[in-house]
């Protein structure tokens, strides 16, 4: 690319590129196997919180060698923009040219932020979940509720997905566009134990909380399911955390760092990351039985993976504005 310009692209560039979630779930594995084996740079993100404490804008810098890929998103979370009409989650990614360092690209971080994160429990999934998998529980019927269940497609044989929403309108909305878009059976359940009890995969997508509301109790659910708390622990009582068999995350030293500032303080010891999984240094499952649960905390490698080739792709198919530097 130039060394003068760099190329600048909306969310709707992002989007029209075309990469698909199963390329993006590839990509993810591709990328937590460089992590599994150290070869990953990937500081824990600082934060600012501009107004209320709930707001966040974190940096979120990562390089993989391996991808050729250096550079950082730049990701706002605001609660209360709901209420504005404006997204939760708003941001910019910047991509470098890790040979020189020169800014290359500056893209819209909302897409690859909703996509990787689906894609990141479909490659959790895949080392922990039953590869039977049919029926999925989705309570937070949002974003990650449409974006998990598009990268479980990709891994499972989902015929059945149970879905609840605390505003049962949005829960319907969300079923109706699910069952059209997949082909999936999509049924509104009353109650958050409806989406968790027999069910194979678990998805909880709702509020982050710093104190869990503690809703889903202590032998819901079923034997054999697997868990994606995306949410954090915020779903969870403790008990029910604790009656998992494995429980992961993506990366130990950011829970860690989240556990210090007051999240995540009652959860059962990690048996592995998503790298130790992916390269085999710690089993996944290892029975149809066991209870297994990711908190996946969403880390700067899932965009950095996606990015450049986002990058390529745009450039390729003459996709976006050339900016000068
Ligand atoms: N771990 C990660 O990598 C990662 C990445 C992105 C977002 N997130 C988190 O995922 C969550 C969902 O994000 P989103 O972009 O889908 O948000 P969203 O606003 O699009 O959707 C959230 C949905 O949850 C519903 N809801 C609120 N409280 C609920 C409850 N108690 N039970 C059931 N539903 C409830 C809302 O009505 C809404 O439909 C947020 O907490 C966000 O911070 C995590």
């Amino acid at each position: 690319m130039p060394e003068n310009r760099l190329l600048y692209l909306s969310q709707a560039d992002v989007i029209a590129t075309g990469l698909t979630m199963s390329e993006i779930v590839d990509q993810l594995e591709v990328a937590f196997r460089e992590k599994g084996k150290g070869l990953v740079e990937m500081p824990p993100k600082p934060g600012i919180h501009p107004g209320n404490r709930d707001n966040f804008i974190h940096a979120m810098p990562a390089y993989i060698p391996a991808l050729k890929s250096a550079g950082m998103k730049w990701v706002s979370g605001f609660p209360e923009n709901e209420k504005r009409g404006l997204p939760y989650i708003s941001g910019l990614l910047i991509l470098n040219d890790p040979d020189t360092g020169l800014p290359i690209s500056v893209m819209d971080c909302i897409w690859i932020t909703a996509m990787r994160t689906g894609a990141a429990t479909a490659v959790s999934a895949k080392y922990l979940a039953r590869h039977d998998s049919s029926t999925v529980g989705i309570l937070g019927c949002g974003v990650q509720g449409r974006s998990n269940i598009e990268a479980l497609v990709v891994e499972f044989p989902l015929e059945q997905v149970m879905a609840y929403d605390i505003n049962k309108n949005t829960a319907k909305f969300y079923a109706k566009e699910i069952s059209d878009r997949f082909g999936l059976e999509v049924g509104v359940v009353d109650n958050p134990k409806q989406a968790v009890s027999g069910c194979d995969i678990v998805v909880t997508a709702g509020p982050i909380l710093k104190k869990p509301h503690s809703t889903i109790k202590g032998g819901w659910m079923d034997e054999g399911a697997f868990a994606s708390l995306v949410d954090f622990d915020s779903y969870w009582h403790s008990d029910a955390l604790h009656e998992s068999n494995k429980f992961c995350t993506d990366d130990i030293a950011q829970l860690r760092h989240y556990q210090e500032i007051g999240y995540f303080q009652n959860i059962p010891p990690v048996h592995a990351d998503l790298g130790e999984l992916v390269t085999g240094m710690k089993p996944g499952r290892q029975t149809p039985e066991e209870k297994n649960m990711t908190a996946n905390l969403g880390l700067a490698l899932d965009d950095m993976a996606v990015a450049p080739m986002i990058c390529h792709r745009a450039v390729e198919q003459g996709i976006g504005k050339w900016l000068t530097l």
